[in-house]
């Protein structure tokens, strides 16, 4: 593995193959009585977010407490980034401190890969999210959930077919979920209304579509994404006519997860806009991932920052 993991690219197939299986392994550790590893004592991991997050800043919080790192929670709010101080000064304190790992999430696209080719800082960078560019542990927690329920845990995702609908446009998800299935040999479908697509998406290692209904008979996933309206103006900002329209085009209802195969899981990041994107009976539903997703990340975020900091190649029989 690379030192630093800014991009799902950043991942060769065996690169993301043993971070799975290291998660696998390390998800057996949440059925014991003592959670703890001490794999990363007396090493400092920082949670530097200088944007809103629930999961993912509490996931890698859980997930490096859990192999017995220190953490530093840095959140931008309340820290002296709000008097105006720059990520090259934030980076110089840290590097300070002595941080080992770096977990960074910023409303810029491009912060991580700032910080991990600066110079500013020696220790390991992930990144927890870029602006509308990548979010790396999503997409391999969402690999992870994928495994486990359509191939019953250490399978392989080659020739599965993947669904990914709605706001790709601003979506860190959806790009670095593209990339890592592209990279386990999925087979990836976007599904959006061409408004809410990236221009240049057509270089994408994946498929596109504006119809949803013609894709959910064939899909193993369905993966819906959040319309983030706080990166758009108003209420959709013309990127769609209303919330209702959205809905009717581009929801999952109780109607559309009906043309699913009975195999098929449907999936979601989380904040979800209930009701907008996804209806409250899909969502609660037992076909629904999204808590499992959550309790996964974990793991991942486990695996993620074990293989970068021990720099191991597994994790071997001592856990
Ligand atoms: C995603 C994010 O922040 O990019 N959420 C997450 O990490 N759980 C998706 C989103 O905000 O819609």
């Amino acid at each position: 593995m690379n030192r630093h993991l800014l991009s799902a690219a950043d991942l060769s197939r065996d690169d993301a193959v043993l971070v799975l299986d290291t998660a696998e392994e390390l998800a057996r550790l949440a059925d014991r009585p003592i959670k703890k590893l001490p794999t990363l004592r007396g090493r400092t991991v920082v949670n530097l977010f200088f944007e809103d997050s629930t999961r993912t800043r509490i996931s890698f919080e859980a997930a490096a407490k859990r192999l017995s790192a220190d953490v530093i929670n840095f959140s931008a709010k309340g820290s002296s980034v709000s008097k105006g101080e720059s990520l090259k000064d934030t980076a110089l304190t840290l590097e300070a401190m002595g941080a080992d790992a770096v977990v960074v999430r910023h409303s810029a696209s491009g912060a991580p890969h700032r910080l991990a080719t600066s110079g500013w800082i020696r220790g390991s960078v992930v990144n927890a999210g870029d602006g509308t560019h990548e979010h790396p542990t999503q997409a391999l927690l969402d690999a992870f959930t994928m495994r486990r329920r359509l191939t019953g845990g250490e399978g392989d995702l080659a020739g599965k077919r993947v669904t990914i609908v709605g706001d790709v446009l601003h979506s860190r998800v959806a790009r670095s979920n593209v990339l890592l299935l592209h990279t386990l040999g999925a087979e990836v479908t976007l599904v959006a209304p061409p408004t809410l697509l990236p221009v240049g998406v057509d270089t994408w290692p994946c498929a596109t579509s504006y119809d949803l209904d013609g894709e959910l008979d064939k899909s193993d996933v369905v993966m819906m994404l959040r319309v983030q309206r706080e990166r758009m103006n108003l209420d959709g900002g013309g990127f769609f006519p209303s919330a209702r329209e959205y809905s009717r085009r581009y929801g999952l209802d109780g109607r559309r997860m009906g043309l699913l195969p009975e195999h098929a899981i449907v999936m979601h990041p989380g904040p979800m806009n209930r009701g907008m994107e996804i209806s409250a009976e899909v969502a609660d539903s037992p076909r629904s991932t999204i808590v499992e997703q959550v309790t996964n990340g974990v793991s991942v975020r486990m695996a993620v920052l074990y293989l970068l900091l021990s720099g191991s190649d597994g994790i071997g029989e001592d856990a």
